[in-house]
């Protein structure tokens, strides 16, 4: 039991420590957060990446997500704006939350953590529920390895970072267990530890699935765009195939 706690607590601990200067995506979040008013909902918060930014620039944020340990490190990352930023243990394919949002996103890959449909569907149904119209939603979702680099597939890639003073080395394999499920496998070391795993199984959504869902859940405009570059926004066409990843917007 403990094991497993201190096991969870180092894999929340090198995830801070891996997307720590991921931040691409973090003018997307406040462009529309400042066009809705309320407070901003953040699916898979993790470990308060982007929650954090959020509350640091003044808006009102809520981060869920089911993962303990995250959880803990994303609580002290936005600690220092506590009075607008929170995060909580909500899983939403189980309940509505009983505030209404505006704007809810869903940055780096969280909507593709769900493996199944009908916990999308669930999950889509119970974030409707969630939300009060005129309002929007963002997922940015992942593109599998084998569309961009089909070479690099099956095999280990080696990333070498300085991050807050600590050394990070990680191996990363990702793999294509069917053609839409991706087992990712990240050994990792922090100034030289012991190496340690962490396996993740991720959903590729594609375009087209993301709008069929959405617009099944009662979601309206779907549109979709490259990258975080919303000078790509359209709408979603039959033959749309991401070559990296992309996100799916739509409005309610
Ligand atoms: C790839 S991470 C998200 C990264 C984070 N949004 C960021 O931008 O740095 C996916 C997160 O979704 C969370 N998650 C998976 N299933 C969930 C669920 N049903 N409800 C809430 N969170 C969930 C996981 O615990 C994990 O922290």
């Amino acid at each position: 039991m403990r094991d497993r706690v201190l096991a969870g607590r180092r894999v929340a601990e090198f995830n801070r420590l891996y997307t720590r200067d991921f931040d691409r995506d973090v003018a997307i979040y406040l462009d529309l957060a400042s066009k809705y008013p309320g407070p901003v909902l953040e699916l898979g918060c993790q470990t308060g990446r982007v929650t954090a930014r959020l509350a640091q620039a003044g808006h009102e944020v809520v981060g869920i997500d089911t993962n303990r340990p995250m959880l803990e490190i994303a609580s002290a990352r936005v600690e220092p704006w506590s009075e607008r930023g929170r995060v909580m243990d909500f899983d939403l394919r189980h309940a509505a939350l009983a505030e209404r949002y505006q704007v809810c996103i869903a940055p780096l890959y969280a909507f593709n953590s769900l493996i199944d449909v009908e916990e999308q569907r669930l999950y889509l149904r119970h974030l409707q529920c969630s939300m009060r119209s005129p309002g929007i939603v963002a997922f940015d979702l992942f593109c599998p390895l084998s569309f961009v680099r089909p070479e690099e597939t099956g095999e280990w890639r080696v990333i070498e970072r300085e991050v807050e003073g600590s050394r990070l080395v990680v191996r990363d394999r990702r793999e294509m267990l069917t053609p839409l499920l991706e087992r990712r496998i990240q050994a990792f070391r922090i100034d030289g530890s012991t190496e340690h795993e962490s396996e993740t199984h991720r959903r590729y959504l594609p375009p087209q699935s993301a709008a069929s869902l959405l617009l099944e859940s009662g979601f309206e405009s779907v549109r979709w765009l490259d990258g975080y570059d919303l000078s790509t926004l359209r709408p979603v066409e039959d033959d749309a195939r991401p070559q990296g990843p992309f996100m799916v917007i739509a409005e309610l």
